[in-house]
């Protein structure tokens, strides 16, 4: 069943595919800079590679259901050529894990999200037989990365999530939160500055978490200390006795330990006593990086996002004009069955205090339709709530149960399918009018623009986007990873069209 690995005579190829979200995108490129440093070269196809890997997602079934289509091809190739090496990661793969080998017993390697770096190990072993890794062992930070993209990059500040939303499989498949060390974060953001990368995106399940894990004796900045009380209120410490700060090779023993900072160069008397870090921290020190313009994050939770953090938005140019604020649900009883931890008005009170300090803002949003229960006036008030906010865009998702999970436990009230579907159509009808009338108010405006490259639709053009994240196609001259003004002259729901203004085209502005 499984592959002879043996010393090669030709440059191996692989060929990896990627389903999920950013977080696995990110990781598909940390695989691809391992598997480059040993060697191996891409290939476009599956058919021209020697091992084919599967980065897999396991959020709805519709995810299931395409990776398995997925790997009766590889079953396919796989008996045309018994030599390749079929491998299967990812977040499906921890959610099933050595089951994977049962029903599908082509498949040489199976690791979860934490567990990149035993594909190595793997495919540099005599191993014959097929090995499953599901430990949880946090972030291996010493892997190289092979970036889809030369001016942007994605940071995973966090790994894994405390909470327990009642529908997600996530916590089961990430494991539990733990955030990645500042400096080790700092270090890895400049190196990335050094490389050309303008923009960078932190990633974790819930961003404004990060820290609460970490101590450090550094005071706060100092335009962080008007919401020090505030920074405190709703997370507290951690349950457990000490900070759990990942450990492993590759990340540095400081930060996390409660001595470590105290005992470093800069010692502060030891009545000063050690504090978490905070999120807004980690935007202001990442904001600070030489050549660094524009930083992003997502998600955070709505029960935590908090004044600090909107205030580094008001005030820090280089974090970008846009929070993904995931919704889930407008109605508070359908929220406390999903187990979000906020109410219709906490969430509604959150978009207050983000407008009023940041009123151009654009927010973005998750909503699920048709949780188990959700009955019409549950789904209206969804509705109402989406009205009111105006989101900038939002994702839209059918409900789906989990294997694991309690909402998947939630049988007797399920909503029909035709039911499902048709309150979907209402809510992306109104979703598509609010993201409409809220972009409008870009037309006219001058804005920078961060060039991504041509556009799609036509080559002539250019194609970038702005700091409130969204699309812009517009005429004019900028190379990858310029920052060019431009005029902008119509929008759609979904994307802006423009011109680069005469200034800009000049080089002066
Ligand atoms: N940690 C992130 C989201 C991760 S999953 C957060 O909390 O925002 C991305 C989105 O998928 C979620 O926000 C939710 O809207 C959707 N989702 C998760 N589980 C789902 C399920 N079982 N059925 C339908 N949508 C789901
Ligand atoms: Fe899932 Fe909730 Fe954690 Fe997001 S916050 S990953 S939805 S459990
Ligand atoms: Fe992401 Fe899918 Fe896992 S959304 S966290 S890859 S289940």
């Amino acid at each position: 069943m499984s592959a002879t690995l043996t010393t090669p005579t030709t440059v191996r190829r692989y060929h990896v595919r990627t389903f999920g979200c950013q977080m696995n995108e990110h990781d598909s490129e940390r695989m691809r800079g391992m598997l480059e440093s040993l060697g191996y070269s891409p290939a476009d196809e599956p058919e021209d590679a020697d091992l084919i890997l599967f980065n897999t997602c396991s959020i709805r079934e519709s995810a299931d259901s395409r990776l398995i289509a997925h790997l009766g091809h590889a079953k396919r190739m796989k008996r045309e050529r018994p030599d390749v090496v079929v491998g299967v990661g990812g977040c499906w793969a921890q959610s099933v894990k050595d089951e994977v080998f049962e029903r599908f017993p082509f498949v040489d390697v199976a690791f979860g999200p934490g567990q990149i770096n035993r594909l190595a190990e793997f495919l540099t072993s005599d191993s014959l037989s097929a090995q499953g890794y599901f430990e949880f062992e946090g972030f291996p930070a010493h892997l190289p990365t092979k970036r889809d993209r030369d001016h942007q990059a994605w940071v995973q500040i966090a790994v894994g999530c405390n909470l327990k939303c009642s529908y997600c499989i996530v916590p089961s498949t990430r494991g539990r939160e733990s955030s990645r060390p500042f400096e080790q974060l700092l270090d890895e953001v400049r190196a990335l500055a050094a490389d050309g990368v303008r923009e960078v995106t932190l990633l974790g399940q819930n961003v404004n978490a990060y820290g609460r894990d970490l101590r450090t004796v550094e005071p706060l900045p100092a335009e962080l200390l008007p919401y020090a009380e505030a920074a405190k209120r709703p997370t507290g410490l951690p349950s457990s006795s000490g900070p759990t700060a990942p450990s492993g090779p590759g990340v540095p023993s400081a930060e996390g330990r409660p001595a470590a900072d105290a005992s470093g160069p800069q010692a502060r008397p030891s009545t000063v006593r050690p504090r978490p870090r905070t999120f807004a921290e980690l935007l202001l020190a990442v904001a600070d990086v030489d050549g660094i313009e524009r930083v992003r994050y997502t998600s955070p939770h709505p029960k935590d996002i908090r004044e600090d953090v909107v205030a580094v938005h008001a005030t820090r140019p280089e974090v970008c004009q846009h929070i993904h604020l995931p919704l889930q649900a407008g109605s508070s009883r359908i929220l406390k069955r999903m187990r979000r931890t906020y109410d219709r008005e906490r969430y509604l009170d959150r978009v207050r205090m983000i407008r009023e300090r940041c009123p151009d803002i654009a927010l973005t949003t998750d909503i699920i339709v048709g949780f188990p229960g959700e009955t019409e006036e549950d789904f209206v008030e969804t509705l109402e709530v989406v009205d009111e906010v105006g989101f900038d865009g939002a994702f839209t998702f059918v409900f789906s149960p989990r294997r694991g999970t309690e909402a998947a436990t939630f049988t007797d009230d399920l909503v029909p399918h035709p039911v499902k579907v048709e309150r979907m159509e209402r809510l992306v009808e109104l979703v598509q009018r609010r993201a409409h009338e809220r972009t409008q108010r870009f037309v006219g405006r001058t804005l920078d623009v961060l060039v991504e490259g041509p556009s799609r639709h036509d080559p002539d053009r250019l194609r970038g986007r702005t700091s409130h994240n969204k699309v812009v196609n517009f005429t004019g001259l900028g190379e990858p990873g310029e920052t060019v003004a431009v005029e902008i002259t119509s929008a759609t729901s979904q994307s802006l069209q423009g011109e680069m203004t005469l200034l800009s085209r000049l080089g002066v502005a």
